[in-house]
């Protein structure tokens, strides 16, 4: 199946009350990971990609092209839709061009005013392409390529103004956080959340942060109104995890223990796991078709 937006499994996710899985990708073994387990588990899944990842990868048409060909290659069938994280404006158009189907245009760090001015015409460009987009208002706290948030908790108001702008996704902050969560976390604002729904009505509403978040917080959230729930930093750790056992193990150093394609299976198959783990908790196992 070529690259789909993001407007149907949005749709269905609000329905059939789950959330569609957004991971992000750094590199081959991270996409095929991924893939791989959307197939296994007949799920719909995103595949998010930040501008740091981007450049990491050496642009935008990389990506693209990487992505629409592997899709072919492993014959995945589920839904699969190639989405920018965080983008700013510029980013934006550059990853339509390049074919991404989904972009978020973070425009939070503007005044309000600005975020919708850009907001809009990032709006009209997508959905001249096929494309569909995530806003976001209130910035997420912690630290995402660089950029340090504040974990502020969205206005409503404000919520409902982005909303109305022909958007498909909102971003809005409730307390989480990237990366992992500090020990005195407070948790997630529902009345918030419960707030934001409110005034948005059907819009599906985007969280972001999914690493770390208790199981139980993540089934409210999709209950109020969460459609999509991004994780980054826990497949990194999984990854990372994996790879670290593996050479502590000594294993790179037996045989051709070294060969990249051994040293690095390791972390595949962690992500492999934490994205099953996090599937079955946002409940989209099996609704690839529904
Ligand atoms: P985590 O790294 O905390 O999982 O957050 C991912 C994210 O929200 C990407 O936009």
């Amino acid at each position: 199946m070529p690259l789909v937006n993001a407007k149907e499994m949005m749709r269905k996710a609000r329905e059939g009350h789950y959330a569609v899985g957004a991971f992000n990708i750094n590199n081959l073994e991270w996409t095929k990971a991924i893939l791989a387990t959307a197939q296994e588990l007949n799920a719909p899944v995103i595949l998010g990609v930040s501008e740091g990842a981007n450049k990491y990868m050496t642009g935008y048409e990389v990506v693209a092209s990487m992505v629409k060909a592997m899709i072919k290659s492993m014959n995945i069938t589920v839904p699969v839709a190639l989405h920018l994280d965080h983008g700013s404006y510029e980013g934006a158009k550059k990853a339509l061009e390049a074919g991404y189907s989904s972009v978020m245009f973070d425009g939070s760090h503007y005044s309000i005013e600005e975020n919708i001015e850009k907001t809009k015409e990032i709006v009209e460009i997508a959905h001249s392409l096929g494309a569909t987009v995530e806003a976001e208002v209130g910035s997420i706290g912690g630290e995402e390529d660089g950029v340090i948030g504040r974990g502020e908790v969205a206005d409503p108001t404000q919520c409902k103004m982005i909303s109305d702008l022909g958007i498909d996704m909102l971003a809005a902050g409730i307390g989480n956080i990237h990366g992992q969560y500090p020990a005195n976390w407070q948790g997630l604002d529902f009345e918030a959340l419960d707030a934001i729904k409110a005034a948005c009505g059907d819009m599906p509403l985007v969280l972001h942060g999914g690493t770390g978040i208790p199981e139980d917080m993540i089934k409210k959230a999709i209950s109020l109104g969460v459609c999509k729930i991004n994780v980054n930093t826990e497949c990194q750790l999984y990854f990372a995890e994996a790879t670290r056992k593996y050479i502590e193990a000594g294993k790179d150093l037996e045989k051709k223990g070294f060969d990249p394609r051994k040293l690095l299976a390791p972390g595949v198959e962690g992500i492999k796991e934490i994205v099953k783990i996090k599937m079955e908790m946002f409940g989209c196992i099996g609704k690839a078709g529904e």
